[in-house]
């Protein structure tokens, strides 16, 4: 969690630029916001709870003087979101300050130790004790640079960080360190940035350094030197162009960015389909040779994960276990072995559980495969083999265009697989492809076609209570997404479960006017839902299905219905029919009052386990 922005600007004030990268890093955490600049031998902070915006009505985020500082958005996890525990953090002679991303799993420890060495606390934040260790090295060998001073606190630090330093001693550089937190490096004209992601800086450069676990990187307009912190020896790293436009991480005229990014799915679904084969081969290879085959992931990606274990299973015949990144370790890391295989997929390639378990997989030797939509983050490094799944960035934290991308990409390995074990007959391969294909223009059609209805859907059902989302087969994973959709940006409690499952407990709480939500693709489990349609029904709720346009039987059991184009398979079914329920859970908090850019409590990448 937490976003660190820093630069270094030849003729120009650092604390504008700093603002506006953290207003494109406030999907990270926006419990307070906070700067630090250096300017003629003195550090200046400027910090406060709050949104960035609010922060910056009172204080004036842009006022701060000099050409060099760092800038941090936070998501509180040691110390409430208070101005005292916003970041940057200065050491007691006030000439140091520190950013930090992730969580120092020893700082109780260390706070000890600093403090009866006469260290004296502000915050009550783990990072804090990064600058006071790092003065602490200072002041017990004053000859050392602020580059060295860092090195050898990094090493002291347990658990995941990504830091930017500044000193007032050494006006001219930012010094930066990473464990198992994002950072990389921008080089500009006259200008270098360190950031926790790329498009915080991609409107002012598209060259990007990344940064490795376990390194620290020293930054001035001279240029960047990076070290491995363990032993301190060079690193020499390629300089990586990018090729978003750096209009894609902006609104584009949409009132929001989940709603941009609902509607970009046609093409980045369009962007997916040209994967390189090479990849899906080599993937499908390390699959099919696996004794087992664990999906891994949190959250939305977990749902994409759910989804493609019924298309693992109905196309390649192979059955695979999808595990809550979370409970990975607990429920089974004692029987992964060297003949294992986990395909993590994971957006933003950081969330700590995820990498938390693929590590602990890659101790057992198992093989580890990678689903991401961030090129250069800590999966793609630890893979065997990794995908980008090309859905570019996503800025709304709840995650729309990368989880049908996910899907898209998934179910590709999946008819590789298929092919590779002889399991689906040319034809039938050729048909998937074909369906495959054509997915971005139904998506399109759903969104053009049923986006007004959702609208006066989400009016009408604004004020309900709770819903229940109920699907069958594949659409179960569907009917999890929506479910939570709905809850994270709308804060409409919400259970989604095979409806199978009703009349083993839910549906006691099913009473008049009680809206359940069917996902109803005509694949082998249509008869069986539609008993569960009547179940519910009979008991006086009020049924929204998504159906597929020609349904005209479920249609007539509906109180609301979305349709959807009719002819798309049942393993591809996910990605049309979670797109009204995308819309739904968007509308519905636009008609609640709530902003579903920025969801209260949660952020879009989770770096802490
Ligand atoms: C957070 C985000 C979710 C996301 C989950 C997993 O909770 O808010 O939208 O699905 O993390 O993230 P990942 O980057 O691993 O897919």
């Amino acid at each position: 969690m937490c976003g660190i922005f820093g630069c270094i600007l030849k003729d120009q004030n650092a604390a504008p630029v700093i603002h506006t990268a953290l207003k494109r890093l406030e999907y990270r955490g926006y419990d307070s916001v906070g700067e630090a600049t250096v300017h003629d031998g003195k550090l200046y902070i400027k910090k406060d709870q709050g949104k960035i915006d609010e922060v910056h009505l009172t204080r004036n985020l842009d006022d701060l003087p000099g050409n060099l500082g760092i800038g941090h958005t936070r998501w509180a996890t040691h110390g409430a979101p208070l101005e005292v525990n916003a970041h940057p953090h200065s050491d007691c002679s006030g000439q140091i300050a520190v950013a930090h991303n992730g969580i120092v799993e020893n700082f109780a420890e260390l706070k000890a130790e600093l403090e009866n060495r006469g260290h004296v606390f502000r915050s009550k934040t783990d990072t804090e004790v990064i600058v006071h260790l790092i003065e602490d090295v200072l002041k017990n060998n004053p000859a050392l640079s602020l580059t060295e001073a860092v090195l050898e606190s990094a090493r002291k630090l347990d658990g995941s960080y990504s830091i930017a330093v500044i000193s007032a001693k050494e006006p001219d550089k930012i010094v930066c360190a990473r464990k198992e937190s994002p950072l990389v490096i921008g080089i500009g004209e006259n200008a270098i940035y360190c950031a926790s992601d790329i498009p915080a800086f991609l409107p002012l450069t598209n060259k990007a350094v990344i940064v490795d676990d376990g390194e620290l990187v020293a930054i001035s307009l001279k240029g960047w030197e990076i070290r491995k912190i363990s032993d301190g020896a060079p690193v020499t790293r390629e300089i990586k162009v990018i090729d978003w436009a750096p209009e894609m991480a902006v609104k584009q005229g949409y009132p929001h960015f989940m709603l941009k990014e609902i509607h970009e799915q046609p093409t980045c679904l369009r962007n997916t389909l040209r994967l390189q084969e090479h990849y899906l081969d080599l993937m499908s290879t390390f699959l099919d040779r696996a004794r087992e085959v664990f999906l891994i992931a949190c959250g939305t990606s977990y749902h994409a994960c759910l989804g493609a274990s019924y298309m693992f299973s109905k196309l390649a015949f192979l059955a695979t276990y999808p595990v809550i990144a979370s409970e990975f370790i607990e429920q089974h890391g004692k029987s992964v072995s060297v003949d294992s295989a986990i395909l993590a997929v994971s957006q933003s390639g950081e969330t700590a559980d995820t990498l938390a378990s693929v590590n602990a997989a890659r101790q057992r030797a198992a093989t580890i495969l990678g689903l991401t939509n961030v090129i250069g983050s800590t999966l793609t490094r630890v893979s065997r083999v990794y995908i980008g799944q090309q859905s570019g960035p996503e800025i709304g934290v709840a995650a729309t265009k990368t989880f049908t991308s996910q899907l898209s990409v998934l179910a590709e390995l999946a008819l590789r697989l298929a092919k590779k074990r002889g399991k689906v007959s040319q034809d039938e391969m050729d048909y998937l492809a074909d369906k495959l294909k054509r997915l971005p223009d139904i998506v399109e059609t759903i969104i053009r076609t049923q986006e007004a209805k959702i609208r006066e859907l989400a009016k009408k059902y604004k004020d309900a209570k709770t819903f229940f989302f109920l699907g069958r087969g594949i659409s179960t994973a569907t009917a999890y997404e929506g479910r939570l959709k709905l809850m994270e940006i709308a804060y409409v409690p919400a259970i989604a479960f095979p409806a199978g499952e009703s009349k083993h407990g839910p549906i006691s709480l099913v009473e008049q006017g009680f809206p359940v939500i069917f996902i109803c693709p005509k694949d082998e489990t249509h008869k069986t839902l539609i008993g569960n349609i009547m179940e519910m029904k009979a008991r006086g709720a009020s049924i929204i299905t998504i159906v597929e346009e020609d349904d005209e039987e479920v249609k007539r059991l509906s109180d609301d219905y979305v349709e959807i184009p009719k002819g798309v398979p049942d393993v591809l079914s996910p990605i049309p029919f979670v797109i009204p329920l995308q819309l739904f859970a968007y509308y519905m908090a636009v008609e609640r009052g709530h902003n579903p850019d920025m969801p209260r409590n949660l952020a879009k990448s989770v770096t802490v386990k």
